[in-house]
């Protein structure tokens, strides 16, 4: 089996990740639920993965990061947490479907949705931004990278930007975090949102959201906390007013070790290598008679992804019959992002996407590019 599917979630992770959980199930108790070892094990785990994100995403204070299950559900706490009636919130059409549908839903509750169009190489021009805010507008909610062209969205001009109109600036790092550099006060990031499973290398069912100190954040949910427990309110102090019942501690463990992992290796080489095998694969096709590559490959700086189309070959099609010919594992269809599928013209045929780790090697390349020729001579 070949894995090119990591923007899906990234399936070859370090060893000491499966070390890490299997270690927690066999220790842990309930974190902040008891005074005995077992629980202050869970809670001392807990409390050293909070401080390595944080020192990853350049967080002074890591109690300002509460854990989720995933990007998803830290998305829906920031979009539902923060928008009311009357607010007008600005966002792309890059957008995956964990920001558009929960934007969708609060439209029908009186909340004003701006959506910034995308040209067809999956860019937005950040001018459009600066031009739709207005006086009621109080959030922009953008992703880093698109997952499914990979293009990058300057998060540095979007967050000066959202700082000098006194804007809320939320960001979906679902698809860089753990590859790309993110620092909430360079960047001006009000909330961040994270996955675990992708590339920070952690297991599926971990996430996060980053909320900056004075910005208060309704909860979705309410519930235990382990303190306070005669109060009938649930606490209102980062991180506990974010984390309702018991964490998935098993999972945050093994994301410490997934986040250790990538601050011994370094970041840097970690992303340099995956984006040399996305430059080979994509010089490696992108000549192939009718094959269709979408995204903007003028810039070096994108995440490790390549999207294309044979023909007018159904996508699901061509990414069975890599899996199925080659055991090429790849990601079809309309990969929960509707609205940049229809700018790119796709929306009937999808895509094919590759996306890259760094545990993939040229020879796993080598061997993609000719199964994707062979398709496309096939066609
Ligand atoms: N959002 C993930 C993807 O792009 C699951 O495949």
């Amino acid at each position: 089996m070949i894995y090119f599917d990591n923007a899906a979630t990234s399936l070859q992770k370090p060893d000491s990740v499966a070390d890490a959980v299997y270690a927690a199930i066999k220790s842990m108790g309930n974190c902040g639920r008891g005074s005995h070892s077992a629980s202050l094990e869970a809670s001392r785990i807990i409390y050293a993965t909070r401080e390595i994100l944080a020192k990853l995403f350049h967080i002074k204070d890591a109690s300002r990061i509460a854990f989720t299950l995933n990007a998803t559900e830290s998305l829906n706490i920031a979009i539902k947490g923060l928008l009311h009636k009357g607010d007008h919130v600005i966002t792309t059409e890059l957008e995956h479907n964990s920001v558009l549908r929960p934007l969708y839903e609060l439209v029908l509750e009186g909340v004003e949705l701006s959506i910034i169009k995308s040209d067809f190489s999956g860019n937005i021009k950040i001018e459009d931004i600066k031009q739709s805010i207005k006086q009621n507008t109080k959030m922009v909610i953008c992703g880093h990278s698109s997952n499914l062209t990979g293009n990058l969205l300057d998060i540095q001009r979007i967050g000066e930007l959202c700082k000098e109109a006194n804007v809320l600036f939320v960001v979906d790092a679902a698809q860089t975090a753990g590859v790309f550099s993110i620092d909430v006060k360079e960047q001006k990031i009000d909330v961040l949102c994270f996955t675990g499973h992708k590339g920070l290398l952690g297991p599926q069912g971990t996430g996060g959201i980053y909320v900056r100190e004075g910005l208060v954040i309704s909860p979705l949910k309410t519930g235990g906390s382990g303190f306070l427990s005669y109060s009938k309110t649930h606490p209102d102090k980062m991180p506990e007013s974010l984390e309702a019942g018991t964490l998935n501690g098993h999972g945050i463990a093994g994301l410490y070790a997934g986040v250790s992992y990538i601050l011994e290796k370094g970041m840097e080489e970690i992303r340099k290598k995956e984006q040399n095998l996305m430059w080979q694969f994509y010089e490696g096709i992108k000549e192939i008679p009718n094959i269709k590559v979408y995204g903007d490959f003028s810039t070096n700086e994108r995440a490790p992804i390549v999207t294309f189309n044979i023909a007018d070959y159904d996508s699901g099609d061509v990414s069975d019959q890599l899996a199925e010919e080659y055991g090429i594992y790849t990601r079809s269809g309309g990969h929960c992002a509707p609205l940049l599928h229809e700018a790119l013209g796709t929306k009937e045929q999808g895509a094919v996407r590759f996306s890259f780790s760094h545990f993939n090697t040229e020879e796993e390349v080598d061997v993609a590019v000719n199964a994707v020729k062979k398709l496309a001579m096939e066609s």
